[in-house]
């Protein structure tokens, strides 16, 4: 570890300790922006504690006394895709800027867009005009082709391959491996397995498996869902013109 004292890059904090939160700190390392000053965990067994030689500082309620003391940077390094985007809410709320952690040996095309707290992993190729969303994770080896937009905290793990003009809704998974043919739409918090090949569009809150892909589950809520997505404001109007 650096230095703290003589090292001029700004002190970043990592939000999860975990298996995905140990690849984001090998991430920053190997950028060299940022210096990774410590982690926070929701796991008490590991306060105090340090991994890969950075200290395991605590919660997520540490962040607001981090923030007072001018830590201003952060990213959240969680595999699950609700958490991320809520405890990436928490620390905007706590007035931290959102990082993105991109591996040198990823290779973004100059017209790709991308959004806050995106981790982008070794080897990762995402081609012309893609526009990545924020708290996103392309995981190794994934190849994103051209003008493909990938929505808020979905992942795609590793190696998997998305053709180009793909659309992947919010909290979507995309297994390791799996395979999106062009043009294809994966609906939010959608899951496709590993290893599936996706011939055609998958609804919200469905899993597919399979070569070529069928579906596992599709869940009962999906009513339910649709209606959360609908914005309270726009609810009651909806209500009360349906009275
Ligand atoms: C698709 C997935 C989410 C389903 O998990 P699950 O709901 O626990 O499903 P189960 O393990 O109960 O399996 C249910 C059935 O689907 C089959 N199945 C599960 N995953 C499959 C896959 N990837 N491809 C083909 N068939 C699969 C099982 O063999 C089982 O078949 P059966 O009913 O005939 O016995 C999971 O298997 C998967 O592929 N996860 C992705 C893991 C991954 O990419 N990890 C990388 C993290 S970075």
């Amino acid at each position: 570890m650096s230095n703290a004292a003589q090292d001029p890059r700004p002190a970043c904090v990592i939000v999860g300790a975990g298996g995905h939160g140990r690849v984001v700190l090998d991430i920053l390392l190997a950028a060299r922006r940022y210096r990774p000053m410590g982690f926070l965990d929701s796991n008490p067994a590991l306060h105090g504690r340090r991994m890969d030689g950075v200290p395991i500082l605590g919660d997520l309620s540490a962040a607001r006394e981090l923030r007072a003391q001018g830590i201003r940077s952060a990213v959240v390094a969680i595999g699950d895709n609700g958490v991320r985007r809520q405890f990436a809410a928490e620390l905007e709320d706590a007035g931290f800027e959102l990082i993105n952690a991109v591996h040198p040996s990823a290779n973004l095309a100059r017209t790709v867009t991308l959004g806050r707290n995106v981790v982008i992993a070794a080897g990762a190729l995402v081609c012309a005009h893609c526009q990545i969303g924020d708290s996103v994770i392309l995981n190794t080896g994934c190849i994103v082709d051209h003008e493909s937009m990938i929505g808020t905290a979905s992942h795609v793990c590793p190696g998997a391959k998305l053709a180009g003009r793909v659309t992947v809704e919010s909290g979507a998974f995309i297994g390791i491996g799996a395979t999106v043919l062009q043009g294809l739409r994966i609906g939010c918090e959608a899951v496709i397995g590993a290893g599936a090949v996706v011939v055609q569009d998958v609804e919200a809150l469905t899993t597919v498996v399979g070569v070529p892909a069928r579906v596992l589950r599709s869940s009962p809520d999906y009513e339910e869902f649709a209606e959360m997505m609908v914005p309270p404001a726009l609810r009651e109007v909806l209500t009360a013109r349906s009275r």
